[in-house]
């Protein structure tokens, strides 16, 4: 009912949302200029999205609310830190329980993952939270990560959404994308690689992260993958075993299918920040040559700077811009999802 993590999401759900995204893109893509044709839009009429926002946001925002006007849904509110009482005066609780009260989903930017957790248990049962990231995870963003990879390397020209004649990927095809899919991590140990760690290995995929010494994977997030669901069924100790951890950005990146990165210091983490920590962990060129030779490069941004060089981040191999779009698309399919509309 809600979705605060992707261990949330079962990993044939995992699969359906990127269909769905990917279908929903052909959907705006090919009709840039007019409503697409969506069965949802009567089911959301009249409906409204609070998007409480606690940290800055570009994307989140942007395609939250894109997505919510392109399924005909009625309001969003954007309800930022300065704007409310919330932190100066009100509880969160009592802020939570006005929420609820008046809107139909909420998505939530929040500093501590807990908060989540204190906003969905004050929704009706009819009231979805989405997290729009918390320190913990930014699940959102991952989702959006396996739409792209899915786009960029396992549809055949009819496949890619805006295609003359588009035939929308079967699940069983997106699910051999992932199948055996090498995904290198290379910088901060932050919320959206612990959602891409919640993500991937369920879907078949090895993820080789490469971290700063003194800068290491949560064990707890990690731990949640033996309790988790994957394709094939469960998968236990096997799946937590296809998360590699090491202090070296070359092995992590040799022979990867990806290679991911983010900033090196999260909103929320700037106070003490050390980025000489990341010395040797910028992705560039010399280091995208030990991943295999069609790699891509995905950034949820946005970027800082040297976590990656422009040659890399501009350069052919960079997705980061459909990654982007794609933030859209799969807000849709969440949105339609969570709200129990299904597929259009
Ligand atoms: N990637 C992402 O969440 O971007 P924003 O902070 O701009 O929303
Ligand atoms: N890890 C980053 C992601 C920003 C979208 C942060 O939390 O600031």
């Amino acid at each position: 009912r809600h979705l605060l993590s992707l261990a949330d999401v079962p990993a044939a759900a995992l699969i359906e949302l990127v269909q769905l995204s990917l279908w929903f893109k052909h959907q705006v893509v090919s009709h840039p200029t007019t409503p697409p044709p969506l069965a949802t839009i009567d089911r959301l009429r009249g409906r409204t999205l609070a998007l409480l926002f606690t940290k800055k946001s570009t994307r989140t925002r942007l395609s939250a609310e894109t997505a919510w006007a392109k399924l005909g849904g009625a309001h969003t509110v954007f309800l930022g830190s300065n704007d409310i009482h919330l932190g100066k005066g009100e509880s969160l609780h009592d802020t939570a329980v006005v929420l609820g009260s008046m809107v139909d989903a909420l998505l939530a930017r929040v500093h501590a993952h807990a908060d989540l957790e204190t906003l969905a248990a004050q929704m009706p049962p009819h009231v979805p939270v989405i997290n729009a990231l918390s320190d913990r995870f930014h699940p959102l963003q991952a989702l959006a990560d396996l739409a792209t990879l899915v786009e960029m390397r396992g549809c055949s020209p009819a496949q890619r959404p805006g295609a003359d004649a588009f035939v929308l990927p079967s699940v069983d095809a997106i699910a051999a994308v992932f199948d055996g899919l090498q995904v290198a991590w290379v910088g901060d140990a932050n919320n959206v690689v612990n959602s891409l760690a919640l993500a991937l290995p369920r879907l078949g995929a090895g993820v080789r992260i490469a971290t700063p010494r003194g800068i290491e994977m949560d064990a707890d997030v990690l731990d949640r993958l033996r309790h988790v669901d994957a394709v094939g069924g469960h998968a236990g100790a096997a799946l937590r075993a296809r998360v590699v951890e090491s202090h070296s950005p070359q092995e992590a990146v040799s022979g990867a299918d990806v290679v991911v990165t983010d900033t090196w210091t999260s909103m929320g983490h700037e106070d003490g920040a050390d980025e000489a920590r990341f010395a040797g962990f910028t992705v560039d060129a010399d280091l995208m040559a030990h991943a295999n030779p069609d790699a891509g490069f995905l950034h949820c941004l946005p970027r800082k700077g040297a976590e990656v060089s422009d040659a890399v981040f501009y350069g052919p191999q960079s997705w980061v811009w459909t990654e982007a779009q794609y933030r859209q698309f799969t807000k849709m399919a969440v949105f339609t999802w969570l709200m129990g509309i299904g597929r259009p």
